[in-house]
């Protein structure tokens, strides 16, 4: 059951990862968003004790939903508002600077979940895997709010 959880987490960062390229920038974001719900997919499971805790695992999901927070500019370039069954609202262009906030702020909230020495690893156990996980996935739900027209 658990190994079940984990093969079809990983199966959809497998199938996110084929249709995306440097001139779509709409798959590429698309794609992008849907590592992230794959990690946090994985990460709940841990969580909620569906899934065996592992502290390298956990290190993974944040730093999957890290690499997600960069490059805001790049996934969401001007002439890029409509097409390919987008969900992202015209908001993003007319309040660029606060959807970059908004990006900053999850690169933020999930740098500061990472453990940058590999002997603070050990002291990443369940319970600063949750606190973290709960300030980051915080950021899903305020950003969609205000710049994504489909709610999750
Ligand atoms: C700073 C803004 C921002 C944050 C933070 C953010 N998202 Fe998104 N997300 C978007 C936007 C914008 C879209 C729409 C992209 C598009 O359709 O072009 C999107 C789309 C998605 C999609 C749909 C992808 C698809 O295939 O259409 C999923 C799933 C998703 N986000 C999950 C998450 C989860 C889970 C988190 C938090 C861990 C998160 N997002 C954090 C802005 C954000």
């Amino acid at each position: 059951m658990k190994k079940q959880v984990l093969a079809i987490a990983l199966a959809s960062i497998v199938v996110a990862g084929s249709a995306q390229t440097a001139e779509n920038p709409i798959a590429a974001r698309k794609a992008m968003m849907q590592n992230v719900v794959a990690a946090t997919k994985m990460g709940g499971a841990m969580l909620k004790g569906s899934m065996d805790y592992n502290a390298a695992t956990a290190q993974l999901i944040l730093r999957v939903m890290n690499t997600a927070s960069l490059g805001a500019a790049e996934h969401f370039p001007e002439g890029s508002e409509t097409g390919g069954e987008t969900t992202a609202s015209p908001k993003i262009w007319q309040d660029m600077a606060g959807f970059t906030m908004a990006m900053a702020k999850f690169q933020t909230d999930t740098a500061a979940g990472i453990v940058k020495k590999p002997e603070d690893m050990a002291s990443f156990d369940k319970a600063a895997f949750g606190a973290a996980f709960a300030k980051v996935t915080a950021n899903c739900k305020s950003c969609h709010e205000s710049y994504r027209v489909k709610k999750n």
